[in-house]
């Protein structure tokens, strides 16, 4: 066949990566989305919850281009040596003159949901891997969604109408180091959410931000926040992801939970991150 010099545009190809939450995305060219693969990307996204790219490392314009697809960007908390627009957050173990230039740096970092102790915690967050160590540093989600699903009706029963209260501090990667300063945010959401678009419910606490449930009396609250978190994380709702270089990744932050292992601090590992805010607070 002669060659006709034309571009033959694939289709979007959405795989799923196991049976808990997941798709790998194929034929998309993130250096040149169109308005419908947004609206098939958002689709799949509301679908599997989490979206994996993989691809050669894009510009910090192209990462923003692809973030927008989900919604409005909010500015990083802190600007990063290593960033150069405001959205970017550097997600990064490594040290300038013995200074960290990215936020979370070093090690395994307990399931969370992003921003829980704001009154609106973002939408969806998205990370795209520049430099990885050989082993480790995994990024893991859980699929809240499925949790819910899967607790027994009188569990369900139980957790109509609580609300919990979730505090953060800063930098923390696990719970029982956190430190509050008295003026830090904090925000009380309901343990059971709702996701707007697909009426879909999922749980929404997790093991490093959220403190009580307010209804409870505090062992209670203890046991039944230990018991909730236990069923969340456990392997079968869970996907896990090995990150290659140049892989974007998009999760539900509404919906899920993500959790990263342990890693050699010796060596380096350099995200990106984007963060799509959300403009009305959760409701059950
Ligand atoms: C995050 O929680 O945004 C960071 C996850 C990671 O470093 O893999």
């Amino acid at each position: 066949m002669p060659d006709s010099g034309e571009e033959t545009e694939l289709p979007l190809t959405f795989t799923p990566l196991g049976t808990a939450l997941g798709a790998r995305v194929t034929g998309l060219d993130v250096t040149n989305i169109s308005t419908e693969d947004a609206r098939v990307l958002y689709e799949n996204w509301l679908k599997y919850h989490v979206l994996v790219v993989p691809g050669p490392i894009i510009s910090e314009d192209q990462l923003v281009d692809f973030g927008r697809c989900f919604g409005a960007l909010e500015n990083a908390r802190r600007q990063s040596v290593l960033a150069l627009r405001p959205e970017i957050m550097v997600i990064s173990n490594i040290r300038e003159n013995g200074e960290t230039v990215g936020a979370l740096p070093d090690g395994e970092l307990s399931f969370h949901f992003d921003r829980l102790h704001q009154k609106v915690p973002n939408k969806a967050g998205v990370l795209h891997a520049m430099e990885i160590p050989d082993a480790g540093g995994d990024t893991w989600f859980a699929n809240m969604s499925l949790a819910y699903d899967t607790l027994p009706e009188a569990t369900k029963a139980r957790l109509e109408g609580l609300t919990a209260l979730n505090t953060y501090e800063y930098g923390q990667t696990h719970s029982a180091n956190k430190k509050l300063d008295a003026d830090a945010p904090t925000a009380v959401h309901p343990v059971v959410r709702t996701v707007p678009e697909t009426g879909r419910k999922a749980l929404f606490i997790c093991r490093l931000m959220t403190d009580r449930i307010l209804e409870l009396p505090e062992a209670e609250s203890r046991a039944l926040l230990d018991e909730l978190c236990d069923h969340a994380e456990s392997q079968r709702f869970v996907y896990a992801h090995q990150w290659t270089p140049g892989d974007i990744l998009i999760w539900d932050n509404r919906c899920t939970i993500h959790a990263r292992t342990d890693f050699d601090g010796r060596q380096r590992r350099l995200m990106k991150r984007v963060t799509v805010g959300d403009d009305t607070p959760p409701v059950h």
